[in-house]
């Protein structure tokens, strides 16, 4: 796929098959996320790949979906859920820091691509149980979970369209179950000087 027309056409994706994702492919994911930007490149973040069915059984109640699209976009295990999640780790002291979270929007964005190119839908999740999650996956006491990533193919194709007012960007799903999800356009945006 274009680089061009993944970047314009990803949306976050909260239907899902439930054909399981290989191993091959979470592992390509987690290959393009390394690569990203991060400050000083100090490749901090770390990761846990969860494809366990019981395992991503457990953390789907520590994950909570989009308030303004429920409850139809709220996944149904067995049915539309992830099949897949991948933790994102920082070193607990550092989980706040700017950079920390910098280094985990680069590093997310980019797994995000790259698995859309592959069909694989994401929702990037910070409405987590994160204690939870850190005791789920048996981590150490000095990594935190920063965010989680939900996986599986794709089930819906949300839209997006181009908004000039910043007061129309709630995302909402129409009378045919599309979702869609509003932009700011360029010019509602940029400044040129
Ligand atoms: C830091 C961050 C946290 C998010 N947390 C959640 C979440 O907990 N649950 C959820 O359903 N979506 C979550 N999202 C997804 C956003 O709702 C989504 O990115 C936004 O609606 C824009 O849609 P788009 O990704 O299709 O452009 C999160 C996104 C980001 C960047």
């Amino acid at each position: 796929m274009e680089l061009e027309q993944a970047l314009k056409e990803r949306r976050t994706v909260r239907k899902f098959t439930q054909e399981p994702l290989s191993d091959a492919i979470l592992r390509a994911l987690i290959d393009a996320a390394r690569l990203a930007s991060c400050a000083r490149n100090d490749q901090r973040l770390r990761y846990v790949v969860v494809r366990s069915p019981e395992k991503v059984k457990a953390l789907f109640p520590l994950t909570a979906w989009a308030g303004a699209v429920a409850p139809r976009r709220n996944p149904v295990p067995g049915v539309s859920a992830p099949t897949a999640f991948i933790a994102v780790l920082g070193k607990r002291s550092e989980a706040q820091t700017a950079l920390l979270q910098a280094d985990c929007g680069a590093a997310i964005q980019t797994l995000q691509l790259a698995a859309w190119g592959r069909g694989v839908g994401c929702c990037w999740m910070g409405a987590i149980d994160r204690e939870a999650i850190h005791k789920l996956l048996d981590l150490p006491e000095e990594l935190s979970v920063l965010y989680v990533v939900a996986l599986g193919y794709m089930a819906e194709r949300p839209v997006s369209e181009d908004v000039e007012d910043p007061a129309q960007v709630k995302y909402y799903l129409d009378d045919n179950d599309l979702l869609h999800v509003p932009k700011l356009s360029v010019d509602a945006l940029v400044c040129w000087k």
